[in-house]
């Protein structure tokens, strides 16, 4: 079956990367049948319909996600929405509603939600429910084609909102915002009961997502200070399980190695370097994932675009995996690499 992902606009390369990594981590077989800005439409067997939630309940940077049941266009849209056994599909109530994504054509939203609307009408007979519909029919029109299907998620932006690191009890300046510490933890690839290091935990920000998903989180920083502070943000946010202790990077040691790590090491702007030259510390920390990171596990890494990341890699087993570029404001770009041990 064919699922559509509607992806947020914010980042060219990263919706994707995410979803991608995030069917790797929940064992799902795939193909990418299409890649659009804003869309992407994948094929799933139809047994794994119900691990979809699961998956969907990770992703940071898609909207929405709807199984595709008609793919038409402008002139053909009415008979085969009229040939569609939408019995099949509706079986209480339902609300039908379109967005539009570099839509080509000229049919208005309304238009399309009234004539789809009436047309489920007639043939099911069941009312229409806009509040709290049972199914949520979505239209999507994009370029020159209308997509129609059921809803199977919406990502709540209330989390990242809510969890944003000025509502959180311990604050301080550099703390990562919840949708880049999530996209990072997904590109990890971690997976439920597998565990995710942060070793520049600062206030904890990324253990946060890691534990949302349901990976055991492991956090440590020089500053007893934010250590505290991380323990405090991790028990609000209801993550009790947790490993989080004083340590320096480069000295770090565990008897056994940890499925991921997501780190944003700092730059030696905001964030204390402990009179470290970054590049230094970052090719130390390095040297000490070596040790600590398993085999095949990922590593991903924020830095700051003025990092030269290829200097900092040389002299370490680490290779780039991928590359994704954020530019923050007019004198940052960061830069999010994923490592493996090669
Ligand atoms: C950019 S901040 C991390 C911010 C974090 N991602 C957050 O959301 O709050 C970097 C952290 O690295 C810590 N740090 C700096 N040098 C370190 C070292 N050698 N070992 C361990 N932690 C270190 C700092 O105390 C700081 O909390």
């Amino acid at each position: 079956m064919e699922i559509a992902f509607i992806l947020s606009l914010e980042h060219s390369t990263l919706p994707l990367a995410e979803i991608k990594s995030a069917l790797v981590a929940e064992n799902m077989e795939f193909t990418i049948r299409q890649v659009e800005n804003g869309l992407i439409l994948i094929e799933i067997s139809d047994h794994q319909f119900s691990d979809l939630p699961k998956l969907v309940r990770r992703l940071s940077f898609t909207h929405e996600v709807f199984r595709v049941l008609l793919k038409t266009d402008s002139m053909h849209w009415e008979d085969v929405a009229e040939n569609f056994p939408w019995k099949t599909i509706v079986k209480e109530n339902y609300a039908v509603r379109v967005k539009k994504i570099d839509s080509k054509l000229d049919i208005t939203s309304l238009n399309l939600e009234k004539g789809l609307g009436g047309i489920i009408k007639r043939i099911t007979g069941l009312p229409v429910n806009l509040n709290s519909p049972k199914t949520f029919i979505r239209t999507l029109v994009s370029g020159d084609k209308i997509l129609f299907g059921p809803r199977i998620s919406s990502i709540s932006k209330n989390h990242f909102f809510e969890l944003k690191p000025h509502k959180r009890p311990f604050f301080y300046p550099g703390s990562m915002h919840p949708k880049l510490a999530r996209v990072m933890v997904n590109l990890t690839r971690v997976r439920q009961g597998e565990s995710l290091l942060d070793p520049f935990c600062g206030t904890g920000g990324i253990l946060i997502e890691a534990g949302i998903i349901g990976a055991k989180v492991i956090g440590s920083d020089f500053d007893p200070k934010m250590v505290a502070g991380t323990k405090e943000n991790l028990t609000h946010c209801g993550i009790n399980e947790f490993e989080v202790f004083r340590a320096d990077v480069r000295k770090l040691k565990f008897s056994e190695p940890v499925d991921a790590v997501a780190t944003d090491p700092p730059y030696g702007i905001s964030a204390s370097t402990g009179g470290e030259k970054s590049q230094d510390l970052y090719q130390q920390s390095l040297i000490s994932m070596e040790r600590i990171l398993k085999e095949d596990g990922r590593m991903c890494m924020a830095t700051p675009h003025y990092l030269d990341i290829d200097q900092v890699l040389m002299g370490t087993k680490f290779d780039v995996r991928e590359q994704h570029y954020i530019r923050m404001h007019k004198s940052l770009t960061r830069v999010i690499s994923l490592l493996k041990l090669n």
